[in-house]
């Protein structure tokens, strides 16, 4: 394995250890006398109390004041905490070394042999983190392996089931076993003699190391969570119960979403709408791009009545029509926009797009921006996309657009620390605003950062690389993230249909049409679309498409379950294979094939041809298309055609596949069709509620378990506290496939 890095040196391993159990015989004196200990590091005084159950902070110097923790934290899930199981810590913080300097700060972890490292939020570029550099900065675009990107994250989770969470807006450095001190004598990087006459010989010889070291310039204090497992899921569901659990979205807003190009105007919506019910396509969300404000770079949060003349109709007509309406912005107030005047003084320095850059720290700001978004809200619209929250590509020089670092806000924070915050603080402030309505929404953003898993909200990007953009979806897992592999227009019917088979096997099934004036299943080619020259194809495309959301559909009730128990539990619903088969080594750095809640496995298809190598872990598993069986622990070649999704279910497993709707209702009521693969007896359980609102919160919901025996599926419902009085699912069949 690649990661194996580094040869190992007795002697000090030896040295190691017995510093280890006399520093460990003084903490835990300390620690049998007072709650929080103080204890001395290597070079600075740090402080060591738990948070929460199985999360402990390390904490030196003066922290800022604003961490990811005190501005998004702070609700963490105690009792779901508690539930989890509990391991020994399988990192000793007294091994971990803070540091204040005059530099800023450092963090100095342990690492083992063996151990893999993942996390850094959504990474497109690596996996497997460990022997790399990574700099999680904030940045519109995921370029580079070093780590910029949309939702970055001083965070990484070990497969020795720990989690080390720098609890800082500042930008990072973390050296994952990269780098050696000299104090590490001797070293346990082979020094090689002779002088180096190539470069590779001359790299062959560079240090590697058995620590990360985490460099926090600017600093003058540092919090580290160290959060335990004791697996690698655990870690994952321990930090996204430490933010509040996972979200729920509303079940419409798992359906298909449709995005509009960007000059759309009222009357080409509504054929848009027609367009869709009449090919009897479901779509649940129709999206508006910059075209539906008087202006957009900056915004002002006012329909054009040019285009739109009267947008109080459109929105009532899409909502009779079974659609939910979603709203591009970004938070760059225009000076002609209302609120303008009112939220200057609670701004940033810096202009963006002519726009001012509201400090959503403070509370003035939070309710002019907020307050006047809930009157969007309740002319109907149902959710927003937070474009360009992230910013602008700090690896090119020409690409200036956003607040620069040095950017000074009223609440004391710099633009460096801003960044880090602003696509989750943006977020918020609107999604509070439908809570306050006690109406959930799914919203699209471009930049997250830490403690967001309980916000419903899915990234996207404009990079468009499609094994990136899979790799950042088992990436999104390890920090609470959702993340949507968006289709726009595509240079082949497979690469098309490859992406839309991945975007419908992920949080938020959306083709973004921002550019395109047609549905790119009709011409996937950009410019040809624009001219209306349809394909050939067009027809059986369509009807390819069609297949694809229906089976996305199908899904549904399946998926929504999945999220109840991201929910309750923490456990991402769409993670790499390695949370789920720890003890499996092929599954380490698969970053192309990822589980879909606890019995679906997606292996999606890249570019063209219509089959791949698929590696399938322990147990059997079955081909949800065909019904053909695969032995667990080996690589299969196995075909899906352009119709079908790549989808595996674990035997033993009862799927419920909804018959398709046209879009999700108040009070739809989903016709199961249950497969059950592999097994005579066996059971799932569904959540059940309006679906719409935080009512399940005030225990208006049912848990329905469907049963499989003698040949039958057999439906039954369990009230919640309160139970929910409508019905979302029957039973209209059940096949067993041996
Ligand atoms: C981009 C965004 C696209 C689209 C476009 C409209 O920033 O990523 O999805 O919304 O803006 O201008």
């Amino acid at each position: 394995m690649t990661y194996l890095i580094c040869s190992h040196d007795i002697v000090s391993d030896l040295l190691c250890s017995i510093y280890m159990l006399v520093k460990n015989i003084v903490v835990i004196c300390i620690a049998l006398f007072t709650g929080a200990v103080s204890i001395r590091a290597t070079e600075t005084e740090m402080t060591v109390s738990e948070l929460a159950p199985g999360v402990t902070v390390l904490s030196a110097g003066t922290p800022d004041r604003y961490t990811p923790y005190s501005v998004f934290g702070g609700n963490p899930a105690l009792e779901a905490m508690r539930k989890l199981p509990a391991g020994e810590p399988s990192v000793d913080p007294a091994m971990i070394n803070l540091k204040v300097t005059d530099r800023g700060c450092t963090v100095s972890v342990p690492l083992g042999d063996g151990e893999q490292l993942y996390g850094f939020g959504l990474q497109f570029e690596t996996f497997g983190q460990r022997g790399l550099r990574k700099q999680p900065r904030v940045n519109d675009n995921p370029l580079n392996g070093l780590g910029y990107t949309h939702a970055p994250q001083p965070f990484y989770v070990s497969t020795a089931g720990y989690g080390i969470l720098v609890n800082t807006n500042r930008n990072t450095t973390f050296l994952c076993g990269t780098n050696e001190q000299n104090d590490n004598y001797p070293s346990r990087t082979a020094v090689r003699e002779g002088i180096a006459t190539d470069t590779g010989e001359l790299y062959r010889s560079r240090t590697a190391g058995n620590r990360v070291y985490i460099d926090i310039p600017g600093a003058k204090g540092v919090e580290v969570m160290v959060i335990d497992g004791p697996t690698l899921k655990d870690v994952v569901r321990r930090y996204n119960l430490l933010g509040g659990g996972g979200c729920l979205p509303p079940m419409w807003g798992l359906g298909f979403k449709y995005r509009v190009k960007g000059d759309a105007v009222q009357d080409s919506v509504m054929r848009f709408a027609g367009y869709f019910r009449d090919r009897r396509i479901p779509c649940d969300v129709l999206g508006l791009e910059p075209g539906w404000q008087t202006a957009a770079y900056s915004c002002t949060y006012v329909w054009d009545e040019g285009r739109f003349p009267d947008h109080c109709a459109l929105l009532s007509d899409l909502k009779a029509k079974g659609y939910h309406a979603n709203l591009w912005e970004h938070a760059y107030v225009n000076r002609h926009s209302p609120i303008h005047k009112d939220i200057e003084p609670y701004s940033g320095n810096f202009l963006v797009w002519g726009g001012l850059v509201p400090d959503f720290l403070l509370p003035e700001a939070r309710s002019i921006f907020g307050g006047y978004h809930a009157s969007l809200i309740s002319d109907g619209v149902a959710a927003f996309k937070l474009d360009e929250c992230d910013n602008s590509n700090i690896s090119r020089p020409d690409a200036t657009w956003c607040f620069p670092d040095m950017a000074e806000f009223p609440s004391g924070v710099d633009g460096e620390q801003m960044h880090q915050m602003f696509g989750g603080l943006y977020m918020s402030v609107l999604d509070d605003e439908f809570r306050k309505t006690d109406r959930r929404a799914y919203h699209d953003y471009r930049s997250s950062g830490l403690f967001m898993s309980s916000r419903p909200a899915v990234l996207y990007s404009d990079s468009y690389d499609h094994t990136e953009y899979i790799r950042a979806l088992c990436n999104s897992a390890f920090g609470g993230l959702l993340w949507c592999p968006e289709v726009r227009d595509s240079r082949s019917a497979d690469d098309f249909f490859h992406r839309l088979q991945t975007v419908m096997l992920s949080p938020e099934a959306m083709v973004n049409s921002w550019y395109l004036q047609y549905p790119p299943w009709l011409q996937f080619d950009r410019g040809r679309n624009e001219k209306a020259d349809f394909l050939p194809e067009a027809e059986e495309y369509e009807n390819t498409a069609r297949e694809l959301i229906n089976m996305r559909m199908a899904l549904l009730p399946y998926l929504y379950s999945a999220f109840n128990r991201y929910r309750v539990e923490g456990t991402p619903v769409f993670r790499p294979l390695v949370m789920d088969y720890p003890g499996d080594e092929n599954t380490l750095s698969i970053s192309d094939q990822y589980m879909i809640g606890d019995v679906l496995m997606a292996a999606p298809l890249v570019g063209d041809g219509d089959s791949r190598e698929v590696y399938f872990p322990e147990g059997i598993w079955y081909d949800i298309n065909t019904d053909t069986r695969y032995e667990g622990g080996n690589l299969y070649r196995v075909s899906t055609d352009r119709s079908h999704l790549p989808l595996y279910v674990k035997a033993g497993t009862l799927l419920p596949l909804a018959e398709p709707v046209q879009f999700v209702g108040d009070d739809t009521v989903f016709r199961l069709n249950c497969k059950v693969y592999g097994v005579p007896e066996t059971s799932c359980t569904l959540f059940e509620d309006d679906g719409v609102s935080y009512a399940f919160e005030r225990g208006e919901y049912n848990d329905v378990t469907l049963t499989a025996r003698n040949g039958k599926v057999k439906l039954s419902r369990a009230k919640g506290p309160e139970g929910f009085s409508g019905k979302r699912y029957e039973v209209v069949s059940a096949a067993f496939i041996d």
